[in-house]
């Protein structure tokens, strides 16, 4: 769904330039339930951007279901976010209008698409487990409601590709979980590809994937070590949790074999203050040391 290579984004404002993604490179399978976590300004949101055609990278490769971010057309820029994206921000303001019901407001983008509104609206609400709210004002639903509705608005469109900055944000951690399980269900049942944006580790531990980006570039995976749906299954079974971690997380290499290696690990064995590291190969392990 997602082919995204050594992708630089570079914003200028004045004669300043921000440099917020700095040749990152990311994968993502069709039908993919992943995350992405990185301390704030480390470019998740610009990533982002980048995915739902809001801005253009500066230079790299970028192709989602197939079509080509860096030289698509403004027009072909506007029918891929009529068609191919769905967005679900953190901030209810950007997704909802507070006055009109939890009905009204899924009708709204359907409308104006000008497709037979009513059936499509009930339908989305109950993708979303929302029909008993259906005749509700957005400010008698709760938090969490609030973003169903948001990502009912999200799926009007029937999009391949669904990104959601921060979507459990603002809300507690029992519905956070809900609205995760809701993501997964559909993946499953539209074959819907979810990206979700996070500063929440603990996410991590609810999908199968999770990219770590640090200063604008990919430094870590994680990854589960079985299915979700395996998990699942043992857990009903009764099979005993296992001693070993859940998940695995990996470095990641770059095309030109670069790797990020965290600051505190340097740190601990000594390297600061310098750019050089040795590295030599003993035993068929790679080993890095400090500066002699
Ligand atoms: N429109 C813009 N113009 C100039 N600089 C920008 C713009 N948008 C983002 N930046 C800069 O790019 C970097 C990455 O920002 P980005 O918003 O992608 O971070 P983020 O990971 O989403 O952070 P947060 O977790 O706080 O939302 C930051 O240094 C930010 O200041
Ligand atoms: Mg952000």
């Amino acid at each position: 769904m997602i082919h995204c290579d050594n992708l630089v984004k570079i914003y200028k404002i004045a004669d300043l330039e921000v440099v917020a993604l700095q040749g990152l490179d990311l994968h993502v399978e069709a039908g993919e339930l992943m995350a992405i976590i990185g301390n704030s300004g480390s470019g998740k949101s610009t990533l982002l951007n980048m995915l739902g055609g809001l801005d253009r990278p500066s230079a790299g490769s970028l192709t989602v279901a197939g079509r080509d971010l860096l030289s698509m057309s403004e027009k072909d820029i506007v029918s891929y976010k009529r068609e191919t994206v769905g967005f679900v921000w953190q901030n209810n303001a950007r997704n909802l209008i507070p006055y009109l019901t939890a009905q009204e407001n899924v009708e709204l983008p359907i409308l104006l698409q000008g497709k037979r509104k009513r059936e499509r609206a009930m339908e989305l609400l109950e993708a979303v487990g929302l029909s008993h709210r259906l005749k509700n004002r957005l400010n008698q639903l709760s938090g969490g409601e609030q973003q169903r509705v948001a990502i009912a608005i999200a799926l009007a469109n029937h999009p391949k590709l669904l990104l959601a900055d921060e979507p459990t944000g603002s809300v507690d951690s029992n519905m956070a979980n809900q609205i995760l399980d809701l993501f997964r269900h559909l993946t499953r049942s539209l074959g819907l590809t979810v990206v979700i944006v996070t500063h929440d580790p603990l996410l991590a531990k609810k999908v199968d994937r999770v990219v770590a980006i640090r200063d604008g570039k990919t430094s870590s995976e994680i990854l589960r070590r079985k299915s979700f749906d395996q998990e699942l299954l043992e857990s009903v079974h009764g099979i005993e949790e296992q001693e070993e971690e859940s998940h695995v997380e990996y470095a990641v290499l770059d095309q030109a074999g670069r790797l990020q290696i965290p600051p505190n690990y340097l740190e601990s064995i000594g390297v600061k203050n310098t750019n050089k590291v040795q590295v030599t190969l003993e035993e068929g392990r790679i080993v890095l040391l400090p500066p002699e």
